[in-house]
């Protein structure tokens, strides 16, 4: 549900507030941390509130059939591209649902986005939605960090990640605090956490994770996606793990 116009100048009021705290260097550690993803929530509920206001039963009017979900700056040629901020040809958080007619679709396509939205609740409704919008025949193409990549060494020396630190955390503040193995799972499990612009990563998947969100919510043939950079980012081919589900 959008908020609603009357919510509207309340939510105004509280982002003041948040901004104040925020800028008060007394406020305490614990509460700015919440405050942060409150900050961050209150600019979605905003950017969303304006789209809702175009397509007010939650569906937009035109009938896109290639669909990009969470793209951020990756662009797809020929895909409609529905992110939750900027740039994106719609604004909109898919926790709400995915704003496209019935039975509409021939491909959506994520790539780590699913591990940034809560389980099970925004998940399962994302899968459920992807049933809902895709023609028959058409399919949702997943990508996710694959939680089997960083867990299947463990225990193990810190050594053994050289590849995965070099890729992911080299040049980010948080490679100093990685100095053990589970140091580095716990960053992989929990990535973004504290960020000002991007939720975290809330729940970890693989390819037996994602093949049952997928059957829960109805697809019948689930099969692993061979990865293609002419629609994927290349930078995440490496320990993703990316399947398909087709209607
Ligand atoms: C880690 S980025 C991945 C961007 C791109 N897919 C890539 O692989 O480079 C996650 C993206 O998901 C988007 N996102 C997160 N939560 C969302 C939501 N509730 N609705 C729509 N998009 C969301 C973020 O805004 C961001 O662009």
């Amino acid at each position: 549900m959008p908020i609603s116009e009357a919510s509207r100048p309340q939510l105004d009021t509280f982002a003041d507030h948040v901004t104040a705290l925020l800028a008060d260097p007394s406020t305490p550690h614990g509460l700015a941390r919440t405050l942060r993803a409150t900050a961050k929530e209150i600019n979605l509920a905003r950017h969303h509130h304006a789209s809702q206001r175009a397509s007010p039963n939650g569906r937009i009017d035109d009938t896109p059939t290639h669909v990009q979900i969470g793209g951020g700056a990756h662009r797809i040629d020929g895909f409609f591209n529905i992110d939750a901020v900027p740039p994106a040809d719609l604004l909109w958080d898919v926790r709400e649902g995915i704003p496209l007619q019935d039975a509409t679709a021939q491909v959506l396509f994520s790539e780590h986005f699913l591990e940034h939205i809560d389980y099970p609740r925004s998940a399962k409704h994302f899968a459920r939605e992807a049933h809902r919008v895709l023609a028959p025949g058409g399919q949702v193409i997943t990508g996710v960090p694959d939680a089997a990549h960083v867990l299947t060494p463990y225990p193990a020396p810190l050594a053994e990640a050289v590849e995965m630190i070099d890729r992911w955390y080299a040049s980010r503040t948080c490679r100093a605090d990685i100095t053990t193995y589970l140091d580095l799972i716990n960053y992989v499990f929990r990535d973004q956490d504290d960020d000002p612009t991007y939720n975290p990563h809330y729940w970890a998947y693989d390819a037996e994770k994602l093949t049952q969100l997928f059957t829960e919510a109805g697809f019948t043939h689930i099969e692993p996606w061979p990865f293609d950079a002419t629609i994927a980012n290349p930078k995440r081919e490496w320990a993703s793990v990316y399947m398909t589900a087709f209607k």
